[in-house]
């Protein structure tokens, strides 16, 4: 027995990708591991799109039904949906041939709070699941796992399947074990308390139990997660962070934050990974993050010794940081927790903690309304992702975004947000590289002056005029409903929201 399947009767269940997915057959729900591109399962996706091509090619259908914690990777979502072997998808995706799916009506897309799906498949929200695969790092001798990089849904979907498939991956790091806190709350309607009252508590155990008499097929491979690097961030990116970062600083001048108690939560990308260079050198001490994803940014405070512990439910890093982790996990898991994305996402506890929630948008309106998924409100990019999880729980939410998107032609601050994603009820405060606008305690009126102000100076004159012309019209939240779209429309007319 190799030193990662440690158990016999699971050793004994070891064969090919291609022989699993003979497991798998068309019309079936598959719930697969997977954040962030990070967790996923390498070998499976690929034999399955193999089938799918064969079956179609001999004039069969071959779909499955996929969900999963959230993006995945090339390997996975790529290769399914080049296969056109993708009935439906949930909760989030980020690859480019399935989002041209769904835009086309190819493929089905239910857009799901993060949080909220694992409890949606196990109470039969979606029917029966019929296969579970799941990447760990190792098989215990009891046939318990050690989770991989990102833990997501896995629970759920191992609970529900009737049958297991697993990918053991040797490139993840034995040094992992000990990092993870599989708890699963009571079922319904014996739920109690979660007892995280700091974000550094464990309540679970650091392996998931499975039912072993599920497991059908053990793949073993050796493939690294997707790690996509990170751009140099930007003139705008940086102004944003720095903008984001006098927020806090002014957070603290009045008395409502503390230099030794920021709590974060952050989205991905360039916007974030430079907010957090910028805490290296800043005043804040013993950060925490109650969060998603653990970032390169996140690696660096915790190297210099100024983010005592993170707590997330996969690592979302580039190469070079994902060799780091390989190297030190076991520092590392000294100051990361990675939990079920039910627990990393969890209402309950990320309003006790009392985060300051930081999400990226596609646009947002003068009143505060967040459309985070549908461009022009209709084309999905991505999903909702964990943002509305944490926007509506967190002790403040902000959005972090540049004022205008493609070269100038599309503002992000518009009269009307095509599709709302976040309330004007959620969202606080909105950083963009010309500044931060403090929504909080002000009428809808007073928001649109503080929205205005921080949108990109080219556009300030169409949203004031929008404003006018709206205030004459009168109301608590006043709208042209004739124009509120004009920004839309124009920009499908013209390429620009410009006049
Ligand atoms: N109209 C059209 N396209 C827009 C746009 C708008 N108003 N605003 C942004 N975009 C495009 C950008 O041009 C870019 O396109 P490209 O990939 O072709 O270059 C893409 O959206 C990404 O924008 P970028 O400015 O690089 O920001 P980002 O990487 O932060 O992405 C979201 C922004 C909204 C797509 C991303 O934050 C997201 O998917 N959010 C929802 C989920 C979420 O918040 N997750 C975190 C929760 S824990």
């Amino acid at each position: 027995m190799s030193e990662r399947i440690a158990n016999a009767e699971l050793a004994a269940k070891v064969m090919s990708a291609d022989e699993a997915a003979e497991f798998v057959n068309h019309g079936d729900k598959v719930g697969m591991s997977g954040f962030t591109g990070a967790g996923y399962p390498k070998a499976l996706p690929a034999a399955i799109a193999a089938k799918a091509k064969t079956a179609q090619g001999a004039g069969g259908e071959f779909k499955i039904d996929v969900f999963t914690g959230a993006s995945t990777a090339d390997a996975a979502d790529g290769v399914l949906a080049e296969a056109n072997a993708i009935g439906f998808r949930t909760p989030y995706n980020s690859d480019r041939t399935l989002r041209g799916q769904f835009n086309q009506g190819e493929a089905h897309y239910s857009d799901i709070h993060l949080s909220h799906l694992g409890q949606q498949v196990q109470q039969g929200f979606f029917g029966t699941m019929d296969v579970a695969i799941i990447e760990c790092t190792k098989i215990n001798e009891d046939g318990s796992l050690v989770p991989s990089s990102a833990v997501g849904n896995n629970v759920e979907y191992a609970d529900a399947a009737d049958r297991i498939i697993l990918e053991v991956n040797s490139w993840q790091s034995l040094n992992l074990e000990g990092m993870h806190d599989i708890y699963a709350p009571e079922q319904l309607w014996d739920r109690t308390p979660i007892e995280i009252n700091d974000v550094g508590d464990r309540i679970g155990e650091t392996f998931q139990r499975i039912d072993l008499s599920k497991v059908v097929a053990v793949v073993e491979t050796d493939d690294a997660d997707r790690n996509t690097s990170f751009k140099e961030p930007d003139d705008v990116s940086k102004q944003i962070a720095a903008n984001f970062l006098q927020f806090l600083e002014d957070e603290v001048a009045a008395g409502r934050l503390t230099y030794d108690n920021y709590i974060m939560q952050s989205g991905v990308g360039n916007v974030p990974n430079a907010v957090m260079a910028g805490l290296l050198d800043s005043k804040f001490e013993n950060i925490t993050a109650y969060t998603e994803v653990i970032q390169d940014g996140m690696l660096d405070l915790i190297d210099a010794g100024k983010m005592t512990m993170a707590s997330a439910t996969s690592f979302s890093l580039s190469p070079e940081y994902a060799e780091k982790m390989n190297e030190k996990a076991d520092f590392y898991r000294q100051h990361i927790i990675l939990r079920p994305q039910a627990i990393s996402n969890h209402p309950e506890v990320i309003r006790r903690v009392g985060l300051i929630a930081s999400n990226g948008l596609i646009e947002a309106d003068i009143y505060g309304n967040v459309n985070s998924t549908n461009v022009s409100g209709t084309k999905v990019m991505n999903g909702i992702g964990g943002s509305g999880d944490f926007t509506r729980n967190a002790y403040i939410s902000s959005f972090v975004t540049p004022s205008v998107a493609k070269d100038g032609a599309i503002s992000c601050i518009v009269p009307f947000s095509s599709h709302i994603d976040h309330t004007e009820h959620d969202a606080m405060v909105f950083v963009t590289e010309y500044g931060y606008a403090d929504l909080r305690g002000l009428s809808p009126r007073q928001r649109a002056e503080k929205m205005i102000s921080v949108a990109h100076p080219d556009y300030r004159p169409l949203l004031r005029e929008y404003v006018e012309r709206a205030n004459e019209l009168g109301g608590h939240t006043p709208h042209d409903l004739a124009t509120a779209f004009e920004f839309h429309t124009r920009l499908a007319q013209t390429g620009t929201m410009k006049k």
